[in-house]
Order: structure tokens, then C-alpha cells, then sequence
């Protein structure tokens, strides 16, 4: 039985439905993404949002987004980045979020895979950071179930995307992170967000995906620049191994 992902992440929205970001209206590309994966991929099992949802980290506008997301909230899961406030994602999706406190991490599984969802965000840090209690909390699930074909959800990417000011953003001490993606062959891929852009890479047996914004493109050039390229978002079709795409608007 294969399960169908659909990846949207750092969708910088605000509670101004007319806010820009460097020029790109995010309300705007945002919904035009949602319109083009209700044509194109509505029949996807979940929706995992990877986090920078909210540029103003504002209650009303994740208010907004659970409104934007409609009959697709029983098949979403979140995690947070850097521009997201926990406190109000756990008022706003309480389903998701029942624990008052602790990272925001998720995991779903059925008999042939297992999906896991980290919480890097790090209060006051464009940085992010897994702490050890939550590394723990990773080595138990996936001691729980060793043959589980494994793919994990993370804001910040755990390697470096040969991009210089981007990579001095990255993760705080991922050393612990990526030797536990070594130790764990059953980990088929690790997803982020955070680098406004397409990566692939690689660690251990795993590959390494990152994925475009639904708003603003950033350059893979060294220097902080952004690119002209559509919003997009990223499908995975899961069976015997994982099958991954980049859409962007231009598709359409
Ligand atoms: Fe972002
Ligand atoms: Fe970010």
C-alpha cells in the first residue's frame, strides 16, 4: 500500500491577507499552491506543513491558515521552523498539539512505513536546534521499529546546502542528528525547508531533500539572493522505496 505526502513549507504568511515578503505576496502564491494540489494531488494521505507559516508568528494568522486549509485539517500535520510561534500553533491546531508543553514533533505510520516529524525551532534563533531530549525521544522510535522504512520531516536541514550565508543558518549541532541518520539504515530520506529552494544530498543511506517555498525563492548562488523561479512544493509517493518531485506553480 503506497502513502502519498505532499510537502508545503515556509509559507511566510501574516495576518495582512495583501502582506508581501521581498515582493511576493504570500497569501496570494500560498492559495495558488493549495488551488494547484487540490487539481493535482488531492488524493494525498497527508499534508505535512514544515514550518516559517507565519512571518508575524500572529494567533489570528494561523487563525487564518486552519481557515485556508479547510477539509484537508484531518490530514495535516505541522511541524515549526524559525518564524513560528509554538504557543500559538498548540491554541490554533490543539488537535495536533494536545501536550502543553515539548517539542512539536509527530509521527505516523502504517505496516509499511514510518513518517517523523521533528521540532528544530529554537526560541530567539534564526538557527534551529534538536535538543537531547528530543534526539532520545528519535532513537526510541526508531529502535521501536528497526525495519520500518523511515522518512523524517525537519525545518532546518541537517547538512549543508553549499549555499555560504544559508548554511551559517542551519542547525546547531548537528553532529548528534546526522550520526543517528547514519546509525539508522531504515531512514530513506530526511525532508527540510527553511532554504527556500530545491537540494538534494545525501547521508549515510539516506537522502537529504530540501524544498521550495510557496513564496519567496532564495539563489543558489553564495551571495544572499533571490531567485525569480515560481513558488512550488514537494510530492513523495511511498512504497517500496520513496518517490519524490518538486511542483512549481509554472507547472500548471
Ligand atoms: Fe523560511
Ligand atoms: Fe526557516
Amino acid at each position: 500500500m503506497s502513502l502519498r505526502i505532499v510537502q508545503i513549507t515556509d509559507t511566510h504568511l501574516s495576518r495582512d491577507p495583501d502582506g508581501v515578503l521581498a515582493g511576493v505576496a504570500t497569501w496570494k502564491t500560498f492559495n495558488a499552491v493549495l488551488r494547484q494540489i487540490e487539481r493535482r494531488h488531492a488524493d494525498f494521505d497527508y499534508l505535512v506543513l514544515t514550518g516559517d507559516l507565519a512571518q508575524d508568528e500572529a494567533l489570528e494568522t494561523y487563525q487564518m491558515l486552519r481557515e485556508a486549509l479547510g477539509e484537508w485539517l484531518h490530514r495535516l500535520r505541522i511541524i515549526p521552523g524559525n518564524h513560528d510561534a509554538p504557543a500559538n500553533l498548540r491554541a490554533v491546531f490543539p488537535e495536533l498539539f494536545p501536550r502543553a508543553e515539548g517539542p512539536l514533533t509527530f509521527t505516523l505510520s502504517n505496516a509499511e512505513w514510518k513518517i517523523i516529524g521533528l521540532d528544530s525551532h529554537l526560541p530567539g534563533d534564526v538557527k534551529g536546534r534538536i535538543d537531547a531530549g528530543q534526539l532520545e525521544w528519535l532513537r526510541g522510535e526508531l529502535c521501536a521499529a528497526p525495519d520500518l522504512p523511515s522518512l523524517l520531516f525537519v525545518h532546518h536541514p541537517p547538512v549543508a546546502i553549499n549555499v555560504a550565508w544559508i548554511d551559517k543558518l542551519g542547525l546547531h549541532d548537528p553532529d548528534d542528528l546526522i550520526g543517528i541518520i547514519e546509525g539508522s539504515p531504515q531512514i530513506k530520506a530526511v525532508c527540510a525547508g527553511h532554504v527556500h529552494q530545491e537540494f538534494c544530498g545525501q547521508i549515510g543511506a539516506a537522502a537529504v531533500f530540501t524544498t521550495p517555498s510557496t513564496c519567496v525563492q532564495f539563489s543558489a548562488r553564495a551571495e544572499k539572493a533571490f531567485d525569480t523561479r515560481a513558488a512550488g512544493y514537494r510530492t513523495f509517493r511511498l512504497e517500496e522505496s520513496c518517490q519524490t518531485e518538486v511542483h512549481r506553480l509554472s507547472d500548471s
